[in-house]
């Protein structure tokens, strides 16, 4: 279950940040391709350029079946710019909802402001749900006091194989909560292990053992715990396919642990990691 949400999303979803960037056939193709997969969830911000439109170009036709997240930059999220702004993400997404709506930061307008215009587009029917990205445990709790239990869909964090910080205390405060842990950029944003390292090996390994690739490995890796999903994003069609596929494995206890020895987890930093 996706938090408050309470819909059935598929652990691997799709990122769109950058995607504007490719080849627009290519970029529309890699997302149809990705919702063929199963990737249903897809994610997406007012703050990535043009991909609002291209992946409101790629839902068409099929918008039910998605599971669409978009997210509103800290500037806008006064009670009345959180509204405003999901009106102008709607209108580049073609379509009347959203299926989560996420603060993309915590900035500077109050989180009671930013709270209350996300109820007040719930209560509209433009948002079904709501969520954080980038919230330390601090401003988790925060946001708990005030929108009380149950009402936070997610939060979206960085999370890879390099950066594991949020697995001391923010992936439990997620999960005691009922809160969905969404890891962004899981494969470090382009610097995914080279093949040659250590880890690499490791991964490499794993992913003969288990005829699969080592990304797929490194996202099983990354869902391992109940109620966490992850949202690569590629330009490449026959990639998001191989990227959905990871949804499917299961790693053994052996093999978690040799992922755990290869990329440790390190020392809790003062503060959350974020790109
Ligand atoms: N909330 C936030 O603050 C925040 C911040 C950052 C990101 N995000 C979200 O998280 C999503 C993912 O993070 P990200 O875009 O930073 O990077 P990422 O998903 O960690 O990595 C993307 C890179 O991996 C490559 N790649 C993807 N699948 C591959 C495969 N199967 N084989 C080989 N290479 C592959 C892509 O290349 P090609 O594209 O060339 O295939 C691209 O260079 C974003 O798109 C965005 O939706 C959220």
């Amino acid at each position: 279950m996706f938090g408050a949400a309470a819909r059935e999303v598929p652990v691997v979803g799709q990122g769109t940040w950058h995607l504007d960037r490719a080849d627009h056939a290519a970029a529309l193709a890699t997302l149809r391709a990705g919702l063929d997969a199963g990737m249903m969830h897809v994610d997406t911000a007012e703050m990535y350029g043009e991909a609002e439109p291209l992946v409101g170009e790629a839902i068409a036709g099929r918008r039910e079946a998605v599971f669409l997240v978009s997210k509103v930059v800290p500037g806008n999220a006064s009670r009345a710019g959180v509204i405003a702004a999901c009106k102008r993400s709607l209108k580049r997404l073609g379509t009347d909802h959203l299926d989560a709506y996420l603060l993309h930061w915590p900035g500077h307008h109050r989180l009671e402001e930013t709270i209350a215009g996300f109820g007040a587009l719930k209560a509209s029917g433009k948002i079904r749900s709501w969520g954080v990205s980038n919230f330390d445990v601090a401003d988790l709790d925060r946001a708990l006091a005030i929108a009380g239990p149950g009402q936070i869909a997610c939060n979206q964090v960085l999370y890879h194989l390099g950066e594991r910080a949020i697995e001391h205390a923010v992936l439990p405060w997620c999960r005691a909560n009922g809160v969905a842990l969404v890891g962004y950029s899981p494969f470090g944003s382009g610097d995914f292990p080279n093949a040659g390292s250590a880890g690499g090996r490791v991964l490499a390994r794993l992913a003969e053992a288990q005829g699969t690739t080592p990304r797929a490995i490194a996202l099983a890796f990354l869902t391992r715990a109940e109620g966490t999903f992850t949202i690569p994003k590629t330009a490449r069609p026959e990639r998001a396919r191989a990227n959905a596929a990871a949804g499917a494995i299961t790693l053994a206890a052996e093999a978690i642990d040799a992922l755990d020895a290869a990329f440790p987890r390190g020392p809790k930093p003062r503060t959350l990691p974020m790109l």
